[in-house]
């Protein structure tokens, strides 16, 4: 996720229990360029493998030139092709789900894809139901990906025209997975270890795929991971290990000196660190300092005072 699964992120949900991470998506005119800053959104640890890259772009020429280039650089396990993302900048350049409404260009990216990686590394797609409800045409475009050498699909639940509204469409989901041979990973709405159990029993899905869940709770991957193998839900997870793992975030970023100095990280993560207290008893005023935060230590104080005051309400 954009702005979401950077480095330090991901490492935190593959220690949460995620099997398999993808990279923030990257452009392939931005990494053909070399420009530093795509490059950097391309690493990872050796501790997160699997992980994939994921590459946005409509030329396949390119996007092949572009997943040759991340392989001699990073060699990931796979590459992801984006056919889903729905933001105007990247549509009204013909990437990310705009392809979905041409077959024939969808098919020439992923086939430049697929003969540009050929034999280093599998090939993996990232995709929408459909343009729009009047034409959900995922089992088509997952067909055309497989017959272009696509190996794994992930299906994200909703059209390009519901953005991140409305709910995921499971049956569609799950007519994608039983049509093709490929794995089927399915996308949308997981929230819970529960959530994941039913679409997992319900669909022939292969896997299942979370997002913005994880951004306020990375514990999901381990609530996810008990109720599959052992079909307990485990206890919520404490106040206390919520904070710890805020602070860790944040002074994991401030030491990595990937955002700029103490001041500029943590402001560049406010929004993330909202979504880790949007479940925090007093949220409403939590919000309106955390968008004033500028320094790990203030983190550290309003933590202190989040945790008295639950105590004081247990007591009380
Ligand atoms: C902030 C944000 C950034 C995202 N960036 C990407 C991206 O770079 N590549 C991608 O395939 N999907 C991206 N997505 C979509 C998610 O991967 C996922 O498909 C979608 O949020 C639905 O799943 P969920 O309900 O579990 O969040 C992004 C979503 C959000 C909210």
């Amino acid at each position: 996720m954009a702005g979401v699964t950077d480095y330090i992120f991901r490492g935190i949900c593959k220690e949460m229990g995620a099997d398999v991470l993808v990279t923030e998506f990257v452009s392939a005119e931005g990494i053909l360029q070399a420009d530093a800053r795509t490059r950097k959104y391309t690493e990872f640890s050796e501790a997160q493998r699997p992980v994939g890259v994921q590459l946005f772009g409509a030329n396949g020429q390119r996007m092949g030139e572009a997943a040759r280039k991340i392989i001699d650089w990073q060699q990931p396990n796979f590459i992801d092709i984006n056919f889903g993302c729905p933001v105007n900048k990247v549509v009204a350049r013909n990437g990310g789900s705009s392809l979905l409404k041409d077959a024939p260009l969808l098919a020439a990216v992923a086939e430049g894809v697929v003969r540009a990686v050929a034999g280093q590394v599998p090939v993996t797609a990232k995709m929408r139901i459909g343009w729009d409800t009047q034409t959900i045409n995922a089992v088509a475009i997952a067909k055309t990906l497989v017959d272009c050498g696509v190996q794994v699909i992930a299906v994200h639940g909703r059209t390009r025209a519901q953005g991140y509204g409305g709910e995921a469409d499971w049956d569609v989901i799950d007519a994608v997975a039983r049509a093709v041979a490929v794995p089927v990973i399915g996308n949308g709405d997981l929230a819970s270890g529960a959530d994941v159990a039913r679409r997992r029993r319900e669909t022939a899905v292969a896997g299942v795929m979370i997002g913005r869940a994880a951004m306020g709770n990375p514990w999901v991957f381990r609530e996810a991971r008990e109720v599959l193998v052992n079909g307990v839900t485990p206890p919520p997870v404490r106040l206390e290990e919520r904070w710890d793992l805020v602070l860790r975030h944040c002074r994991l970023a401030v030491a990595s000196d990937r955002y700029g100095n103490e001041c500029q990280t943590i402001t560049s993560m406010r929004t993330r660190l909202m979504a880790y207290c949007k479940s925090f008893a007093g949220a409403k005023d939590l919000r309106q300092l955390l968008c004033q935060v500028t320094a790990v230590s203030q983190i550290e104080a309003l933590a202190d005072r989040s945790i008295g005051l639950a105590a004081m309400k247990d007591e009380g």
